[in-house]
């Protein structure tokens, strides 16, 4: 977003759901560990909202911030973390259940998230796409395989921080996988494809 005062004034609105997301925030800028930004945790709360039970699948879930946005809009349902990190898993495993909503987490997978879901044999309303950027193209083709009719793809750091749309000659191989996501998916007619600038850039994929 290039208009700082409107930036600012909608960052205001953002409604926290709780003191522990800023709890969360807080550790993880001390960390420097990068989390969705606030914007998009509230499109990611309002999309698992528009599921009575749903099914989600996050490909990186780092310490949980994202799961507890998507939890935020879930009263039913599920949700699968996937992590290289176990230390991570950890963390997340003890904020979901200081949130009260760990018995919507199954199963939390530590390992590589694109052998998570070539190997799952289940389908998702739900996946949400933020791991490395180099693997951008193989989750997106992953992805389409795994998802239940109506469901949505949501890829977090569409911009990349803007270098997909302004190339300063760095971090190429990530760019050209989000790029070649980004053709990848709107190349196939069985999905609607929308790009909207909140937080770094997000990617909505829905299957008819
Ligand atoms: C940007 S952070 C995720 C943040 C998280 N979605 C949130 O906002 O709370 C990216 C995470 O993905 C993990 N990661 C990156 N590539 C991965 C892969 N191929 N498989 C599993 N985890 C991966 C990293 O360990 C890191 O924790």
């Amino acid at each position: 977003m290039n208009n700082p005062h409107l930036e600012k004034f909608l960052n205001e609105q953002i409604q926290i759901p709780s003191p522990l997301f800023n709890e969360v925030r807080q550790y993880a800028l001390q960390r420097g560990f990068p989390l969705i930004s606030d914007d998009v945790g509230q499109q990611l709360q309002m999309f698992a909202s528009f599921f009575d039970s749903p099914k989600i699948l996050e490909l990186g879930s780092g310490f949980g911030y994202s799961a507890m946005w998507f939890l935020e809009g879930m009263s039913k349902g599920e949700i699968h973390l996937c992590d290289f990190t176990q230390a991570n898993l950890d963390l997340a495993e003890g904020y979901l259940k200081k949130m009260g909503k760990f018995s919507l987490v199954k199963p939390m997978y530590c390992g590589n998230a694109l052998d998570y879901i070539k190997n799952s044999k289940s389908t998702f309303d739900i996946i949400f796409i933020d791991i490395d950027k180099l693997f951008y193209l193989d989750a997106i083709k992953a992805s389409v395989e795994h998802l239940t009719s109506g469901g949505l793809i949501i890829m977090d750091n569409l911009f990349f921080g803007g270098r997909v749309y302004l190339d300063d000659g760095k971090k190429q191989l990530g760019r050209k996988s989000i790029l070649d996501a980004i053709d990848f998916i709107k190349q196939d007619s069985r999905f609607i494809v929308s790009m909207i600038d909140v937080g770094d850039g997000l990617l909505l994929a829905k299957l008819r």
